[in-house]
């Protein structure tokens, strides 16, 4: 359940989930960790289940039962937080902003050390640097996006357990660190001891650009998506809706 324990895992089986295009490292994919952080929280610990806050009780014609539409708590909170806490929702909503406003804040800390972590390791590859050289920087690389991904996939634990999520950004951050130091050393030895130069990736479209994403031929392939494939999934929805039995609502 932990972010140790499954990278472990991961490295000892050899997983990669794709290779990365400019650092070559060998990347994991997070799949929403939500159920794993979640439970490493204080609400967890005191027997509040993910249904208390996203499915509360609502009341309707005498009956009581949960709500299935699950959304945020924030649209609901007289009916989810307001069952335990006393304070009023603008404090609460609050209290959730805040906790996420500041892991966002260290996390894209991250996040920039790790852009130029891939640009240094390109760079390297491009300056004739070998495998073994490269080797352990790129575990440093995988295992410090591994942190940034964890993060950044379970998207409702910077307020389910705040206090895990900033441990593991902060050793997400001391672990590209250590690549960029080793990556300095490497890049000098080379034959380069002078700043990197970073792309403009300012905005979104840059980015992709330096990736080198043929976005012509991505767009027109996802406008074909929207046009033939997702008219035929409502179809299907509506004929399998169409046997349920009928709502109170
Ligand atoms: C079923 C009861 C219950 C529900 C529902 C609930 N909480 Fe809590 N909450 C608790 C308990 C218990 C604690 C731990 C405090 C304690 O034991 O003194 C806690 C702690 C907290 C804390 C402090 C956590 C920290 O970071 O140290 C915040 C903030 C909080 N709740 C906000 C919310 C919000 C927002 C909602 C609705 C989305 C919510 N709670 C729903 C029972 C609940
Ligand atoms: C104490 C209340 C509480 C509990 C318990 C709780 N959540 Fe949440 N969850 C929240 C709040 C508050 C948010 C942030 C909502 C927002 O930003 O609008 C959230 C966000 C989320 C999101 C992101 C939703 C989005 O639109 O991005 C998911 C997914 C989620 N929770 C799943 C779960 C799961 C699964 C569990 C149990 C394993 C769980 N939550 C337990 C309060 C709770």
């Amino acid at each position: 359940m932990q972010v140790e324990e499954m990278e472990a895992y991961y490295d000892k089986i050899g997983f990669t989930d794709w290779t990365h295009a400019l650092s070559r490292a060998p990347m994991l994919k997070a799949q929403h960790p939500d159920y794993e952080v979640y439970s490493t929280g204080i609400h967890a610990e005191r027997g509040v289940s993910c249904a208390d806050c996203h499915m509360p009780y609502k009341s309707e014609g005498g009956m009581k039962f949960t709500d299935h539409h699950i959304q945020s708590p924030l649209n609901n909170v007289a009916n989810s937080c307001q069952v335990c806490h006393r304070e009023e929702t603008a404090t609460l909503v609050k209290n959730v902003y805040d906790r996420q406003d500041k892991v966002h804040e260290i996390r894209t800390e991250l996040e920039d050390n790790l852009v130029r972590a891939h640009v240094e390791a390109k760079n390297a590859w491009g300056l004739g640097a070998t495998e073994d050289q490269m080797q352990d920087i790129l575990m440093d690389i995988r295992h410090a996006q591994w942190r940034w991904d964890y993060a950044a996939a379970g998207h409702g634990n910077s307020f389910h357990n705040p206090l895990e999520l900033s441990r593991i950004i902060s050793s997400g951050n001391n672990k590209i660190q250590d690549a960029r130091l080793k990556l300095a050393r490497l890049l000098a030895d080379l034959g380069h001891n002078q700043p990197v130069d970073y792309p403009d990736i300012s905005t979104k479209a840059k980015a992709q650009e330096y990736i080198g994403l043929d976005m012509a031929k991505l767009n027109s392939e996802k406008e074909e998506f929207i046009k033939t494939v997702i008219p035929q999934w409502l179809e299907a929805a509506k004929e399998r809706e169409a046997t349920y039995p009928v709502s109170v609502n």
